[in-house]
């Protein structure tokens, strides 16, 4: 018998999991279990078997956790998009329970990497399905007291399904009788037992602190749940959904394209390590590649980092711009690349050293003196999931140059259970 906080905890020991419930508490022997609910009643509670054994936990040939799960993107990728996608008729189906031609708006709640992850998807919900979407911290949004509007669909984003804060929200939602719905990584965790509907993200079990193949296998849900609400409202015709979902579908393939830049950004990260601080800019989807970036730049190499919409240079930001201070730019050759250009320039009039994150189109446009990592091209839809996989993989090696203790770093845990 064992107890744990996490199925993953007891993995290495057993397969079949008892999940106590609100207010539970447990008497065990060597032999057996006997639960009894907050009243003191002896319950029965079903077991399960879970699939997050000891075989799938291990590093393999990789250094660190986290390496690993940047590797295992393109497949956690194929393995979610296949949940939502069906190549064969080329649709997007939303999964049963959720109708999104009645659903008149989207609040997403959700903490650090998972609520970037959210931020993306809003410039989908609004741009294809032309859903108005509603976005907040969970800590922020569970005390906001937000008036409630009928028809919104309240979307919880979490890895672990167990964030206290997102649960808190979560919960909240639920009592002001909105339709709620968990994206989760961990599908027995109290959101996913909890929530009306379940949006399941199958990127295995994710050991490192640091989000790595959780985050873009949520970006990659809630992309094609994108699709699906654009189809269910009428936004795109058949045709282009059958475009839009192979072009998602190929994804898997255009992550696994991306990460082949790993020794080019390895080369960068001597240089970047001696940073004090480093700047992340991006315009649209990219601004939250942006701040997600510098996230996990700061919580594993401790180097302080900052994110920001590249349009708000001139509000603040610029004025920390200087030699000493690299500036990361993350900026696909879309409709928004000229007005990242602009930025750039600005960058490089005050000395700023800067770090690309283009496509050929982009790079071939770069002023000269600009440091290039060269990502394949790809549809604005996935571009996300293909800048991912490099932002990662630079935090990583920083780390790896300082010599952090990358998969648990310093003050931070896996899962945030407690306010
Ligand atoms: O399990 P969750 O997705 O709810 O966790 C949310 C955050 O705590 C998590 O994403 C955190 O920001 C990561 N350490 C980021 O890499």
């Amino acid at each position: 018998m064992f107890l744990g906080s996490d199925a993953l905890a007891v993995g290495p020991f057993t397969n079949r999991i008892a999940y106590l419930d609100e207010g539970d508490y447990v008497a065990i022997d060597h032999g057996s279990a006997r639960i009894f609910d907050r009243d003191g009643k002896p319950v029965d509670r079903p077991l399960k078997m879970v699939s997050a054994s000891a075989a799938l936990v291990e590093k393999g040939n990789y250094r660190h956790f986290m390496e690993k799960e940047i590797h295992d993107q393109p497949d956690a990728c194929q393995h979610t998009l296949s949940a939502y996608l069906d190549p064969v008729s080329g649709k997007a189906t939303a999964p049963a329970g959720v109708d999104f031609s009645k659903v008149t708006r989207i609040q997403i709640i959700a903490c650090g990497t998972a609520y970037y992850a959210g931020l993306i998807s809003r410039y989908l919900f609004e741009s294809l399905a032309r859903l108005p979407v509603d976005i907040d911290v969970a800590s922020e949004f569970r005390y906001r007291e937000p008036p409630v509007i009928p028809g919104t669909l309240a979307i919880v984003i979490s890895q672990s399904g167990e964030t206290a804060d997102t649960l808190a929200g979560l919960r909240w939602c639920k009592a002001q009788g909105l339709t709620t719905a968990a994206v989760v990584n961990v599908h027995e965790s109290t959101m996913a037992r909890e929530a009306d509907l379940v949006f399941p993200t199958h990127a295995g079990p994710e050991i490192g602190v640091a989000s790595t193949k959780a985050f873009t296998s949520q970006v990659a849900a809630l992309s094609a749940l994108a699709l699906a609400a654009a189809s269910a409202r009428g936004h795109i015709d058949a045709a282009e959904e059958a475009r839009l979902t192979a072009v998602l579908l190929e994804s898997p393939r255009l992550i696994a394209q991306s990460i082949q830049v790993e020794d080019a950004i390895k080369a960068l990260a001597s240089d970047l390590a001696k940073a004090r601080d480093v700047l992340y800019f991006g315009r649209g989807a990219m601004s939250a590649l942006a701040l997600e970036g510098a996230l996990k730049l700061k919580e594993i190499s401790y180097i302080h980092a900052e994110g920001y919409a590249a349009g708000e240079l001139k509000h603040g930001p610029i004025a920390l711009i200087d030699e000493a201070t690299p500036v990361i730019v993350i900026a696909p050759s879309d409709h928004l690349f000229e007005k990242t250009m602009s930025n750039m320039s600005e960058v490089m009039a005050r000395g700023g050293p800067i770090i690309l994150f283009t496509d050929e189109d982009g790079a071939r446009h770069a002023r000269p003196g600009i440091k290039l990592i060269i990502v394949p091209k790809s549809d604005d839809l996935v571009s996300p999931l293909a800048f991912s996989a490099p932002i990662q993989l630079l935090a990583y090696y920083v780390a790896v140059q300082k010599g952090a203790d990358v998969d648990q770093p310093r003050n931070l845990a896996k899962s945030v259970t407690v306010e």
